[in-house]
């Protein structure tokens, strides 16, 4: 591997306006998101001020150009932020997340400047919400099995098909939709669409009833003859199979960052329990089983971060990313599942309730491994790139 960071020199050293962005994400997430996550994760609603204040703020568009309304900022501040949101309401962060790392880094990316002028400003500013449409009933790690088919009339595309858990399914105004145009060309004959809420034929699907994230908007999108302007395509004809992969190998980074920001989040909630509740006489923070399973945490955790932060740097210095966002969310996802779970254990009979916040971070943490590829499919993409060297 040519990209070990001892390789490549990256540097951390966060900025005032790096600092800047994590506190602001993070007073947004204590004060606002923290009061009522429990009665969202119960409602399965998430609040629509909410939304509007996290446009407002300018999370849903961070790294969109200032020229197209978006924050101009780095990868680097986009993780810091979404670890902040995530410590507390990982609904709110996957609603940021595929906004921002999908939607908006696909538009700004690959589409062109009509599509941009048309769509990208309301995206960034979180006036519209944009939902991202790959998966399909059988087709979800095996991406290139798309069975919903765009067919070509000329100037217009005739959509037809089922999309699954699509996060935002909801709550968008814009679908960027994966779709076959060209069977026979298999991957290279697969176009995405940007389709709008409300054409003829779209119908949007059950909600899903889900073990996490539960506050988020996740249901299955249908498609029945619905005719798409031909100018709604992203690139070339047969593009969107490339479109789909680039666009989610940065989306990796955002739901690494998300896996660490739910582990943190269930450290910081252990770490301030541990040290006000009793056991045998004194704190269980003075009781060594605990100071070692915290210890653990906070190394791994740390070991997370520094994936993460590599993975949104080499992004931003415009290198090879692809290994890093995958060993990102791999190692992040499975350090969320274990940490999640060992602050249950810390909290005890506590921890299994809802009050105290770790049960739930426990269940939101598991979507970490499936989504935006499951842990299986990040072996896969690194197990390639590691070939390349
Ligand atoms: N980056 C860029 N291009 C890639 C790529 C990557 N990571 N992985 C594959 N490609 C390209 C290949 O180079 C190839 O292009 P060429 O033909 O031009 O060479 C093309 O894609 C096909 O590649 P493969 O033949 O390797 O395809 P495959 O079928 O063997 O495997 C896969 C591809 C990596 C398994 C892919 O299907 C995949 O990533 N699956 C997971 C899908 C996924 O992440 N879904 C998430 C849904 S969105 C979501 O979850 C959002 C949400 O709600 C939060």
């Amino acid at each position: 591997m040519n990209l070990a960071v001892e390789t490549i020199g990256l540097n951390f050293n966060l900025t005032e306006e790096h600092l800047a962005v994590k506190e602001a994400a993070r007073d947004f997430a204590q004060n606002e998101l923290l009061p009522n996550v429990i009665e969202r994760d119960n409602a399965q609603k998430f609040d629509p001020k909410l939304l509007k204040r996290m446009g407002e703020l300018g999370f849903m568009g961070m790294m969109v150009g200032e020229e197209y309304g978006g924050g101009g900022m780095d990868t680097i501040s986009y993780v810091l932020a979404m670890e902040e949101i995530s410590k507390v309401d990982a609904s709110a962060s996957v609603i940021v997340s595929v906004n921002n790392s999908l939607v908006c880094y696909g538009l700004e990316n690959y589409g062109n400047e009509d599509q941009k002028q048309r769509y990208l400003r309301q995206l960034a500013t979180g006036e519209m919400i944009g939902a991202f449409c790959l998966s399909e009933p059988e087709a979800g790690s095996d991406a290139t099995s798309q069975q919903t088919t765009a067919e070509d009339m000329g100037d217009y595309y005739l959509l037809n098909g089922t999309k699954n858990w699509i996060t935002n399914g909801g709550i968008s105004s814009v679908c960027m939709v994966i779709a076959q145009t060209h069977p026979d060309l298999k991957h290279k004959g697969i176009n995405c669409l940007i389709v709008e809420k409300g054409t003829d034929g779209f119908v949007v699907g059950k909600k899903e009833d889900k073990m996490g994230i539960r506050a988020s908007d996740t249901h299955s999108l249908m498609f029945s003859d619905v005719k798409v302007p031909k100018e709604n395509r992203i690139g070339v004809d047969g593009f969107g199979f490339k479109f789909a992969m680039s666009t989610l190998n940065g989306g990796r980074i955002g739901i690494a960052a998300q896996a660490l920001g739910v582990a943190a989040g269930a450290f910081e909630l252990s770490l301030k329990y541990a040290q006000v509740r009793k056991a045998f006489g004194k704190t269980i923070f003075e009781h060594q089983a605990i100071q070692f399973k915290l210890a653990e945490m906070a190394t791994k955790i740390e070991a997370a971060r520094l994936l993460v932060y590599k993975a949104a740097r080499l992004k931003d210095e415009n290198k090879d990313y692809v290994e890093a966002a995958a060993m990102a969310k791999l190692f992040a996802s499975d350090v969320a599942m274990w940490a999640t779970t060992e602050a249950v254990q810390i909290h005890g009979g506590y921890g299994f309730v809802k009050e105290y916040h770790v049960e739930r971070l426990m269940r939101d943490a598991k979507i970490t491994q499936i989504y935006e590829g499951t842990s299986e499919i990040q072996k896969l993409v690194i197990a390639r790139e590691l070939l390349k060297y």
